[in-house]
């Protein structure tokens, strides 16, 4: 069968919605390589733009914006961390819209204390309901960043930083090194933040534009290699015209190995998983599988329904047996040779997108 499938996480806006976002593309390259990029995406990247809107006695105050210009990839809950290294003694006075997960020791400053002293803060997004005063545009929403195909108006998350110890000219300042972007988990490898042309900002009456002292951009970019060694998702087929089920093959995702690897999948009934469901293990990205043949967090089954010479139409079910997550939002790529001329998606049946849920209809 000359297409392959790969679900990423979590996009559009819930699954009642149930709108579907296919990307149809024409070739197929699934997991086949290790480069650090995504072949179905190839352009796509998160770019991190620093811009110096005032100079303070000691610093600088900055809005750091993260883009997401990735067509499908968006980021989801738990939500981004973003971690640098300062080239000097920066300190971080304070912030709105984000903060650093640790102070660190600011034991050198008397009076006044810091928000953050550490060499390589590392900072996230705040969460929905934060008080308007630590506030700026695009930030707190616990870091979920959409896709720009699938919402460019939030495809961005900003914050502000108040930084001292730090050059007060465009002469003295230190470019950040090191960016660690988590989205979450690993996966995006970071550039060097290189200096560029200082942002232009157009006021909303687009009468007056202002722009930034300093800009630098830090681009990153995704490898599904560094992400996850072995793929995420599996294909099964079926049809109207034969009643074999062709399932996932057997270890696609890795293989039921409870001597090595003890625990590498639950048993749907084991009484062991509503501890693990309920608590335990839930800062943890790894997923923890249902037992199957394919061993696969995610399993999309394509079940051809028609199959005409002016057109066929197919059935995608979607099963969830990564007990660790809810994808609540997502989307599903999809390559193949003759979506040029796709007419029409009806919602289909999905099942488990919740661990328990009965199949739903919509
Ligand atoms: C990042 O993506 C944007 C939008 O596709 C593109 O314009 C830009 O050139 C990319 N940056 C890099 C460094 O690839
Ligand atoms: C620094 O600012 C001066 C003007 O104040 C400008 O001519 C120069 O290009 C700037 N340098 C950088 C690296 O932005
Ligand atoms: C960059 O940051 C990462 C994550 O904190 C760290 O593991 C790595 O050693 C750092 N590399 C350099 C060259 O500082
Ligand atoms: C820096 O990033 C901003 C925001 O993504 C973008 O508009 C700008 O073109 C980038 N500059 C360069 C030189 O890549
Ligand atoms: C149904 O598919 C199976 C497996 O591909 C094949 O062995 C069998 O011959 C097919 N049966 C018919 C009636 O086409
Ligand atoms: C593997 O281990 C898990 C948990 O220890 C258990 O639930 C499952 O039945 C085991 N699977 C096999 C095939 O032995
Ligand atoms: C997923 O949702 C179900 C039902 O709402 C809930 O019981 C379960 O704890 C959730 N699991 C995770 C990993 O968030
Ligand atoms: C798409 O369908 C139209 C007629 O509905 C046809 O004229 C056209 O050639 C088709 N394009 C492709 C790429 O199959």
């Amino acid at each position: 069968m000359g297409f392959c499938l790969s679900l990423i996480g979590r996009s559009i806006s819930s699954f009642c919605g149930c709108t579907i976002l296919l990307l149809f593309l024409l070739s197929c390259s699934c997991f086949t390589s290790t480069e650090a990029y995504d072949a179905l995406d190839p352009n796509g990247n998160i770019t991190i733009k620093w811009d110096i809107m005032s100079w303070t006695p000691d610093g600088y105050v900055a809005v750091v914006t993260m883009y997401n210009f990735q067509q499908y990839r968006h980021i989801q809950a738990p939500g981004w961390s973003l971690q640098w290294t300062w080239a000097k003694k920066e300190v971080i006075w304070s912030m709105l819209g984000g903060q650093t997960t640790e102070q660190g020791d600011c034991s050198r400053f008397k009076g006044n204390v810091p928000h953050c002293c550490k060499k390589d803060p590392v900072v996230v997004d705040l969460l929905p309901g934060t008080p308007y005063n630590q506030q700026i545009a695009n930030c707190c929403k616990g870091g979920v960043v959409s896709s720009w195909v699938q919402d460019p108006a939030n495809a961005a998350s900003s914050f502000q930083v108040s930084v001292g110890s730090a050059g007060t000219t465009n002469k003295t300042v230190r470019v950040p090194k090191n960016f660690t972007l988590k989205a979450p988990g690993p996966g995006y490898t970071c550039g060097p933040a290189k200096i560029v042309k200082p942002s232009r900002f157009v006021s909303q009456d687009g009468r007056r534009v202002t722009q930034a002292l300093m800009t630098w951009n830090v681009t990153c970019t995704y490898s599904q290699f560094l992400s996850q060694k072995t793929p995420t998702c599996c294909v099964s087929l079926s049809s109207f015209y034969n009643d074999t089920i062709v399932p996932c093959p057997t270890c696609t995702c890795g293989c039921q190995n409870n001597i090595t690897q003890p625990g590498s999948c639950v048993e749907e009934d084991s009484p062991y998983l509503a501890s693990v469901v309920s608590g335990s293990g839930k800062n943890s990205y790894t997923p923890l599988v249902q037992c199957t043949k394919h061993m696969c967090p995610i399993r999309v089954h394509w079940h051809v329904k028609l199959s005409y010479k002016e057109y066929w139409r197919v059935k995608v079910t979607i099963t969830n047996f990564n007990y660790r997550m809810n994808y609540t939002q997502w989307n599903l790529v999809v390559q193949h040779p003759n979506f040029d001329n796709l007419t029409q998606i009806f919602s289909f049946n999905y099942k488990s997108l919740t661990p328990y849920a009965a199949i739903s209809k919509f």
